[in-house]
């Protein structure tokens, strides 16, 4: 089979294909089910900021109000941050692929000295997954993004290990923020998180969920982005997520410029092992086409490799809209 080596945030992987941060990245068993089926590397599942940071505030001062003592209560017992810390050490024991633990959260907060303890579980790197939602319409968008900086230029200032921020493409100039993230130390970005998006029930008029697992069709939101931001030429790894399904989707995001592609939702639909078919269907385009190592391929038809950018610009959306009978 061709060879699949890559590297990512100075982590050699044996695969571009890495499994998601997700419930299939939970425990140790799966994490080891993932390096059986292939997979390059592990993003584990995230523990969330709120939760690390009530146990901070619990530890801290006695709580009040009795709901709050509930809350509270039932995150201690359940003693998320011990038991994260002990599934990155399990995982590290259980594989010899790169672990990248994962932190979801909404603000550079008190969890940057979990951060550290992180580090010291003895993970690869580590993944942050930050969501900031601006609710308050008297914020700038540049305001907005300073919330990103603030929280990496903190982190970059605890840990040693490699940084990769998973993002979301509502931005008003990804780009921009791109050299900014990378400008302050940040070695990757995952383009892009997936949100929980709110749909209506019109029949019961509640809010319900919109479809929790992705398709093929949304890689066009992520595509040109990945090939723009690859053609910046800084040396900002990218990692590319949503809409893998197949080898297919994988080396179009690898062409356009990811250096790996994570997946998430077609392990839901297949199951782990199916991270040897994404591979093998890799290898075999490699092989048709004559490349003998992802490096030779990756990023060819990036914003600065093709020979008419502009059919990542707007003005191809005219050609394509107006010839559109
Ligand atoms: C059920 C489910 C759970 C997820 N949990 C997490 C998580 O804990 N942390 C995170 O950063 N992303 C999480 N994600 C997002 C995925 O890692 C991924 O970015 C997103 O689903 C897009 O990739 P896909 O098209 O391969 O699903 C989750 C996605 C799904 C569907």
């Amino acid at each position: 089979m061709s060879n699949l080596n890559v590297n990512y945030l100075g982590l050699n992987l044996k695969s571009p294909v890495i499994a998601g941060s997700s419930s299939h990245t939970s425990t140790a068993e799966r994490v080891r089910e993932a390096e059986e089926s292939g997979a390059g590397a592990v993003v584990l599942k995230s523990l969330f900021e709120e939760q690390i940071n009530s146990v901070v505030a619990a530890s801290a001062q006695p709580v009040s109000y009795p709901e709050a003592d509930d809350y509270m209560a039932y995150y201690i017992k359940s003693n998320a941050v011990e038991s994260y810390l002990k599934l990155i050490s399990d995982a590290k024991k259980a594989v010899g692929i790169p672990v990248i633990p994962s932190i979801n959260c909404i603000s550079p907060g008190s969890w940057l000295d979990f951060a550290v303890r992180i580090q010291e579980a003895g993970a690869d790197a580590l993944e942050v997954n930050m969501f900031f939602l601006p609710t308050d319409s008297k914020m700038t968008a540049g305001e907005a993004e300073e919330e990103y900086l603030r929280l990496v230029e903190k982190l970059k200032s605890v840990i040693k290990i490699p940084v990769a921020l998973k993002i979301g493409f509502r931005f008003s100039n990804i780009l921009n923020l791109l050299e900014k993230l990378h400008f302050r130390g940040v070695e990757g970005v995952v383009m892009f998180n997936r949100f929980y998006e709110p749909d209506i029930d019109i029949e019961k008029m509640t809010i319900t969920s919109a479809g929790v697992l992705s398709t093929s069709d949304e890689k066009r939101y992520v595509l040109r982005w990945i090939a723009m931001a690859s053609a910046l030429g800084f040396g900002l790894d990218i990692s590319a997520s949503t809409g893998v399904k197949n080898g297919e989707d994988a080396v179009k995001y690898i062409l356009a410029g990811a250096k790996t592609v994570q997946v998430c939702s077609v392990l839901y639909e297949k199951g782990l092992p199916y991270i040897k078919t994404i591979n093998s269907q890799i290898a075999g385009w490699m092989e048709r086409k004559g490349f003998k190592s992802i490096d030779e391929f990756a990023g060819k038809l990036n914003y600065s490799s093709i020979e008419k950018p502009s059919v990542f610009e707007r003005t191809q959306f005219m050609r394509y809209f107006s010839s559109h009978e």
